[in-house]
């Protein structure tokens, strides 16, 4: 029987118990989506996954989120296209280099962000299988986007409820000074996601930014990032946060319908972090799903 061990109430939960590369039963399954939809964050100590196993698991949530990296002009040859590579190394396994543009790229995952916001319908569950860590540093930190929600003060909700905001893969990696080619955008063009989220199975809404979001539609440049800025100080504070410390073979699933996550720094040229993910889409455009109209602009 699976196990079910809260961090909190309602936020983060670690699963024992049960051995994702074997067969679930439908009740063992059924517990596990349970504590999805209740946690958000699920952290499943000791699992031994092949590529394709990791994947199944993923599609049990959604159709899969092929990594985007194999349409970059950046050498990505360790993994199948199923898996995101989100670590520090190279093809043949070793640190990467300082220069390497990957490493770059990479780096944008330390800012605030929910998975794939940056394409028109974005990302599901996120499932992060981490294969070797840094001996220190290198925690990945998860905000309760619920929870942040329901605390956040009148003048912001009003601000932002029935909105819609533009994402882009660009306007993340551009905070951290690294460019898209013309190419890369070409294939990954803005797109609108709304900024409140009304979870399809609990009905608890979530604010829905991410460090991919730059600008905000019927709001200029400087409005929006305020905005943004002061709805990610708030949903990011302490009591909405849970940090976690990886240990090797753990994996960790989380919602990316309510969640906000953030690598954090470790020494990225001397340690080997090996962490891989597989990615479910969700069903669909979340202003779509929100049941908003987009302007004659973008529609
Ligand atoms: C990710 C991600 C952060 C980390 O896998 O989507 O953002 O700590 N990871 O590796
Ligand atoms: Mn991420």
């Amino acid at each position: 029987m699976v196990e079910i061990w809260p961090v909190t109430e309602d936020f983060a939960a670690e699963v024992g118990d049960v051995d994702l590369s074997q067969p679930i039963s439908d009740e063992d399954w059924q517990t596990i989506e349970d504590a999805y939809h209740r946690y958000s964050v699920l952290v499943f100590p000791d699992q031994h996954l092949d590529h394709d196993q990791h994947a199944a698991i993923a599609n049990r949530f959604g159709d899969i989120d092929h990594s985007m990296q194999k349409s970059m002009s950046i050498r990505d040859e360790r993994l199948p296209s199923a898996i995101a590579d989100v670590s520090n190394l190279g093809p043949d396994g070793d640190v990467l280099a300082a220069d390497d543009r990957m490493m770059g790229f990479q780096r944008g995952n330390r800012l605030w962000h929910t998975d794939s916001s940056f394409k028109p319908t974005p990302a599901n569950a996120s499932l992060l299988a981490m294969k070797s860590i840094p001996p220190v540093g290198g925690f990945t930190e998860f905000a309760d986007m619920r929870a942040a929600w329901d605390a956040l003060p009148t003048d912001l909700r009003h601000a932002i409820e029935g909105r819609i905001a533009i994402h882009s893969i660009a306007t993340s990696r551009a905070r951290l000074g690294f460019e898209m080619t013309e190419e890369e955008n070409g294939n990954y063009p803005r797109v609108p996601q709304a900024m409140v989220r009304t979870h399809r199975v609990t009905g608890r809404k979530s604010v829905y930014i991410a460090s991919h979001a730059g600008e905000i539609i019927d709001m200029n440049r400087d409005e929006s990032e305020e905005l943004l800025r002061r709805l990610e100080d708030h949903c990011t504070q302490r009591q909405f946060v849970y940090a976690h410390r990886w240990r090797v073979d753990d994996l960790v699933i989380w919602d990316n319908r309510c969640t906000m996550h953030r690598g954090r720094p470790f020494d990225d040229l001397r340690w080997r972090r090996d962490a891989q993910r597989a990615t479910s889409l969700d069903v669909g455009p979340t202003w779509q799903q929100e049941g908003l109209e987009l302007p004659v602009a973008l529609a």
